[in-house]
């Protein structure tokens, strides 16, 4: 049945609440270990091509329950200052039920319309979360919007645009979300006045790095 954008868009945001509570264990639990250390690797390699500094301000962009949480506030320290943003206020309960700390802000939000000063984060991150911005051009240009000169805007995935298309298509709620390939995502970004200096779209790994 023909679904309305508006339909698109709450189904989208009902599947992620409804998916809240079991999202680490579902993606980043390692059976073996029991720890949430499944894609060590993959995350040294974001953090080694996205580097962040002591007194950064973050903007983690569809942040859900929180993974990259402790990675970021191990980087940016006591004086920088986190924001977890997703539209989905499950997924910013359970974030918030583990990771209370000082400097990070919870927000309930579409990225879009982040509650946020223009021109106030030194990296915007936008993790696993791309594909299921339904306006990928205002969204970016909002985003782009948040970021200081000279800032750094990063789109990445533990997955090629080819994988995470095909994983999308076999559950109905995200069946329209799809993360673009080169051409398209250097358009967008150009659009969004960021600079791209790097693009990877490889087997288990996808990163989109740009400046302001
Ligand atoms: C695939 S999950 C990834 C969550 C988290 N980044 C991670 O890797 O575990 C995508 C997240 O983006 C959020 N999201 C999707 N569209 C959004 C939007 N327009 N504004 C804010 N959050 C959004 C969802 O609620 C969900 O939590």
């Amino acid at each position: 049945m023909h679904k309305t954008p508006e339909e698109i868009y709450r189904t989208r945001r009902q599947f992620f609440n409804d998916h809240a509570e079991a999202w680490l264990d579902m993606w980043y639990r390692n059976p073996d270990t029991g720890e949430y250390d499944r894609h060590r690797e993959n995350f040294k390699r974001l953090f080694s091509l996205v580097p962040l500094e002591p007194g950064d301000r973050v903007l983690d962009a569809g942040c859900g329950s929180g993974v990259l949480v402790p990675m970021i506030l191990e980087r940016i320290g006591a004086t920088g200052l986190l924001y977890e943003v997703d539209f989905a206020e499950k997924m910013i309960e359970v974030n918030r039920k583990l990771h209370d700390a000082d400097n990070v802000r919870f927000i309930v939000s579409d990225v879009a319309r982040a509650p946020l000063d223009s021109a106030s984060c030194d990296v915007v991150l936008c993790f696993a979360c791309f594909p299921h911005l339904q306006d990928k051009e205002k969204t970016l240009k909002s985003l782009a919007g948040l970021l200081k000169k000279g800032g750094t805007l990063a789109v990445v995935h533990f997955e090629s645009s080819d994988g995470i298309n095909r994983h999308h298509e076999s559950c109905s709620a995200v069946a329209h979300d799809y993360l673009p390939g080169r051409e398209e995502m250097l358009s967008l970004f150009e659009s969004a006045a960021l600079k791209v200096d790097l693009f990877i779209d490889e087997p288990g790994f996808y990163c989109v790095r740009a400046t302001k």
